[in-house]
């Protein structure tokens, strides 16, 4: 792929422009931009008949569908709804008797580099057997189970287990707190945990069982009979007999025959939780059948899957991304996946180059900011460079969760894709289900930094506050117009939520509200988004609602009286998380400052997670508020910065604090 043209004016305004070769496009499934527009022509003229056709030819029914969209409720929108299918048997069962029957499944990579491989023979028994030993339990259809897993193959098959079953799985990530393991136990209402005794991250072994323990002993989890405990390593960990069951004890004697059970296309699939601009995060709730239909679709249009494709998504299973690209589309799709467990950077920043170069990974699916760390890395070793490793087996790349800066893109291009490989930067998010909008590797010419075009069926525009349409070289608010099949349902246990964070009236009700800011290129009409509207930040790609960290904070009563935080930018995770605190006492600085700063980082890990330590910590006396006493957090925004103040800070009733915030520990 080569550039036509190659002048950046500004950050904003982008004007290299990279085609797909000619080559790439007539081998593409969807081949070239005109077969993109026939598929948008085709979902215009029909819009249930172009989902229908795909509900169709994608995926295995029980029981055919005859309704495609049913609008009465909306915005409780509910696709194909009188269909049954199970999921699990869409992604394994449905392969047997086929060539990809005894193809590898998974290429599990451990974090101290052992490599196992499962094929969908292999992987349909395990998850068959898993699910017979978690129905012994008495865990069926309609039932919630957490799943608080490493990143491993036993991680997939517990998701798949619970698939094939119609219970309805909730993954917490394994870098969440006891406290936020027992918040979501209590929400969803859990009756079974599954986890792992430790979990193994850059030759460190860190604990989960021990935190499920923990987090359940807060109370409230009295609806969870057992708690099935994967020995992921050698060490033991506490036990609490009867309720505490070993993998290797529940699938003792178990089948590895078990019928999927099928389920109503709207039943739950799973549950995941997801950080909202108030305190408490959002269980978004998604279906089966519309939910798979977009995993499986969205791998053969975004990635352009071939049967011979090695895929590696290297996105964890606690977060969207790892359920629709690890979990579910690469198996419904029936592809050869990596599932690799540890970090990016151990045992050394090598370690993706040396992976795609071992595994011969053709579709490597990655964030920016483990692009801009590796470049960081790179740049100060030359061992880690990916130039070191033999990269020829890749043909495509992609980028999800947060903008890619042009710079990061370029040499995302350059020095992975060896200029050769078209980079599908995927807008979507844990409430789409699936990619909205994308490049086509084999269609789409590509601007950097740009998500391009809407997939066809997903009909995005950008609106004003009241839900009017903006002319393109505006920007504005990222809407859907249209319901789509792989979208939220409900807000677990507060469909009032859903209808307000999702459907505002204030837009008329209709539109459904992504959350972000966005603009369209004048010339193509490419979006490219601007960020978040709301006060959510996107920290390393993982979503982090700024009240969520504001009320784990003041919930120091015994130190903290009040706090503020707001996102800053930074060059390798995108945003960082910046607390302005108020104390009980008075403003501290040097050292003692640093001791308590040091003190409200373990605080924070410990109520929400280490992802939601801020990294900067600054204390004053108060906080800069107007008379009216509403906190001046766009001043705080621009001190966060380090920004000169400019703005006009007559309405602030102390001026003098601003000195004091300037200070970060
Ligand atoms: C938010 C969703 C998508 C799965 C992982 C994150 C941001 C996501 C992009 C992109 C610019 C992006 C948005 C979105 N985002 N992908 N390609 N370009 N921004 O899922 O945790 O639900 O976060 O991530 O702000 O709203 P999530």
């Amino acid at each position: 792929m080569s550039e036509q043209q190659s002048t950046i004016t500004s950050g904003l305004v982008e004007n290299r422009v990279f085609p797909p070769s000619e080559a790439f496009v007539k081998a593409a499934r969807v081949s070239g931009m005109p077969a993109y527009d026939a598929l948008c022509a085709e979902a215009a003229q029909d819009f249930e008949g172009f989902w229908a056709r795909l509900a169709r030819e994608n995926l295995n029914w029980t029981k055919p569908f005859t309704q495609t969209l049913d609008e009465s409720q909306a915005p409780f929108y509910k696709w194909f709804a009188d269909g049954e299918i199970n999921a699990s048997a869409n992604c394994l069962d449905r392969h047997m008797g086929t060539a990809v029957e005894n193809k590898t499944a998974v290429i599990f990579e451990a974090d101290d580099g052992t490599v196992t491989k499962t094929s969908y023979k292999e992987l349909l028994a395990r998850v068959s057997q898993f699910a017979n030993a978690l129905k012994a339990h008495g865990i069926q259809k309609g039932d919630r189970v957490l799943i608080y897993m490493p990143m491993t193959l036993e991680g997939v098959i517990a998701m798949q287990a619970c698939a094939r079953l119609g219970a309805i799985h909730s993954v917490v990530f394994g870098g969440f707190s006891a406290k936020a393991v027992q918040e979501r136990i209590i929400d969803v209402g859990a009756v079974a945990v599954i986890t792992s005794n430790y979990q193994m991250r850059g030759g460190k072994e860190l604990p989960l069982k021990a935190i499920v323990d923990e987090g359940m002993a807060l109370g409230g989890c009295e609806a969870v009979k057992t708690v099935f405990v994967y020995q992921r390593t050698a060490t033991a960990c506490p036990m609490l007999a009867g309720r505490d069951k070993t993998f290797s004890e529940v699938l003792a004697g178990q089948s590895a025959d078990c019928a999927p059970v099928p389920v109503g296309a709207e039943h739950p699939l799973f549950i995941l939780y997801t950080s909202g601009s108030t305190g408490k995060p959002k269980g978004v709730q998604h279906s089966t059948g519309g939910y798979l239909l977009w995993a499986k679709v969205t791998m053969d249009w975004t990635f352009d899957l071939k049967p011979e494709d090695v895929f590696w998504c290297t996105a964890d299973i606690g977060w969207i991304t790892g359920h629709s690209y690890v979990a579910y589309g690469p198996l419904a799709a029936g592809a050869t996946q990596i599932i690799f467990e540890g970090i990016p950077t151990f045992p050394n920043a090598g370690r993706f180059w040396q992976m795609i170069e071992r595994h011969k990974c053709s579709i490597f699916y990655t964030a920016p900011t483990a692009i801009r760390s590796l470049i960081k890395a790179a740049e100060g070793d030359a061992k880690v460079h990916p130039d070191r490793s033999d990269l020829s087996s890749l043909r495509i790349l992609g980028s999800v969760g947060e903008p890619i800066n042009p710079e990061a893109w370029m040499w995302y291009h350059k020095h992975v894709g060896h200029e050769k490989c078209p980079i599908v930067d995927t807008f979507w998010q844990t409430e789409t289900g699936g990619h909205m909008m994308t490049p086509l590797p084999g269609a789409t010419p590509l601007v950097p930094g740009s998500c391009t075009l809407p997939l066809p069926g997903i009909i995005a525009a950008i609106v004003d506050e009241v839900g009017n349409d903006i002319p393109n070289g505006t920007g504005g608010i990222l809407v859907v117009k249209r319901p789509w099949p792989s979208m939220i349902r409900t807000i677990w246990n507060d469909p009032e939520r859903f209808k307000k964070s999702y459907f505002p009236e204030e837009m008329g009700g209709k539109l459904y509200l992504a959350g972000d800011g966005a603009i369209r290129s004048a010339d193509r009409a490419y979006f490219r988004i601007t960020g978040r509207i709301d006060d959510v930040l996107n920290v390393s790609g993982h979503r982090m609602g700024t009240m969520e960290i504001e009320s784990a904070l003041v919930a120091k009563t015994d130190l903290v009286a009040e706090a503020a935080v707001v996102g800053r930018p930074d060059d390798v995770t995108g945003e960082a998380i910046c607390a302005f605190v108020v104390l009980k006492r008075p403003c501290p600085s040097g050292d003692e400052a640093k001791a308590i700063a040091k003190e409200l980082r373990d605080w924070v890990a410990k109520e929400i997670g280490p992802i939601a330590k801020p990294k900067d910590i600054r204390f004053g006396e108060n906080l800069p508020k107007t008379r009216s006493g509403k906190i001046m957090r766009r001043l705080l925004r621009s001190l966060a910065k380090g920004e000169t103040i400019t703005q006009d800070t007559s309405t602030l009733e102390n001026p003098a604090i601003l000195s004091q915030l300037g200070q970060t520990y």
